[in-house]
């Protein structure tokens, strides 16, 4: 059967582009067709400048709103990724395997890195050794596919490096996964800079959509979005972005081609109206079953446990089975 694995990391309230270019598929699709396994990945969030409570905080509620969007207990393996130490222990692995010079171009190091030396800060290390934990998470668990969004792919193409190069050197070891991503809003752009993707960690939240803001504070945001100079409704990514970006979340709403959809507006207000409207039906369900779910934290705690008991249950194996192909003495 199908492995899958996908995480998200807790560094700030999920977003639509969180919702749409991942999580959906994984609710929709991935739970069905394969053996999914999906983490909150909060050694991830240890990278830049964190508050503790917060990430405890966050982690919890991205877990919460991974139910409440639909991930079923019985069907797929939800867990938190420190709870199983698999992914730390693989993670060393492959620092021996990788280099510094993959890692240092890696566009999100790059872009990251820069914005923590611009604001003064010192770059952590874990900054530029986070695909390698992220390449862990991955091949942890024999994974064939990896469902993110656009933003990811370098990652993974990272991941399927490693992968090859350790069973090149150590004898067949890794299955050797690959990304998908969804037809459309793989990249969901935030809506006040078109040019940038919506992300959760952004300064100003005006051009993102929460999953769990109200829905009229969906409604100001889109209709607050920036557009383009011109004339007419038009699907151009580049010529285009703002307009392009509101027929892609219009599609990935309601179905539909965003190049067709396009052609049914005469104008940018009746188009962001229409958006608003189908972003806040799309995310009415979560919200309400959010609510539910986060008055009853056992249960979503119980969950977590047993999903990390399934996780570890499958990582040992493969992750033992690395330690011994590099020449590590196995305990006795
Ligand atoms: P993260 O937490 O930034 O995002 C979680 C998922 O959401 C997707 N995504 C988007 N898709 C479309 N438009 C956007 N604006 C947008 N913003 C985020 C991401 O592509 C991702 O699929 N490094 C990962 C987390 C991770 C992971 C893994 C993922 C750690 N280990 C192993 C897969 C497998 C990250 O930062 O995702």
């Amino acid at each position: 059967m199908t492995r899958i694995f996908s995480g998200v990391k807790p560094t700030g309230h999920l977003t639509l582009g969180n919702y749409l270019g991942a999580v959906r598929t994984w609710v929709e699709e991935d739970q069905y067709r394969a053996d999914a396994l999906f983490s909150v990945v909060d050694l991830h969030a240890l990278t830049v400048e964190h508050d503790p409570a917060r990430v405890r905080r966050l982690s919890r509620q991205a877990a919460t709103l991974l139910l409440a969007a639909g991930l079923d207990p019985g069907r797929c393996t939800l867990f938190v990724q420190s709870h199983v130490d698999e992914h730390t222990r693989l993670s060393y692995l492959l620092e021996c395997t990788a280099t510094d010079g993959e890692l240092r171009r890696m566009i999100q190091y790059k872009e990251k890195g820069a914005s923590a030396r611009a604001a003064g800060g010192a770059v952590r290390v874990s900054l530029l050794t986070y695909p390698v934990l992220m390449a862990a998470d991955i091949l942890a668990y024999g994974t064939d596919e990896v469902p993110v969004g656009d933003d990811q792919a370098q990652h993974v193409e990272l991941t399927r490096d490693l992968a090859v190069r350790f069973n090149q050197r150590y004898g067949h070891t890794f299955t050797v996964p690959r990304a998908t991503h969804p037809r459309v809003a793989a990249r969901v752009m935030d809506l006040q800079d078109p040019t940038g993707k919506m992300g959760k960690s952004h300064a100003n939240g005006a051009g993102i959509v929460y999953l769990l803001d109200e829905p009229d504070v969906v409604r100001r945001k889109v209709m607050r979005a920036v557009t383009d100079s011109g004339w007419g409704v038009e699907y151009d990514r580049a010529a285009r972005p703002g307009v392009a970006n509101l027929l892609d979340v219009l599609a990935a709403c309601g179905g539909g081609r965003p190049e067709a959809l396009a052609g049914a507006y005469a104008s940018y207000g009746a188009l962001k109206e229409d958006v608003a409207e189908a972003v806040v039906e799309l995310l009415r369900p979560l919200r309400e079953r959010h609510a539910a779910l986060a008055a009853d934290p056992g249960y979503v705690d119980a969950v977590l446990r047993e999903g990390a008991e399934r996780a570890r249950g499958i990582a040992r194996p493969v992750v033992d089975r690395a330690y011994g192909a590099v020449g590590l003495l196995p305990p006795g």
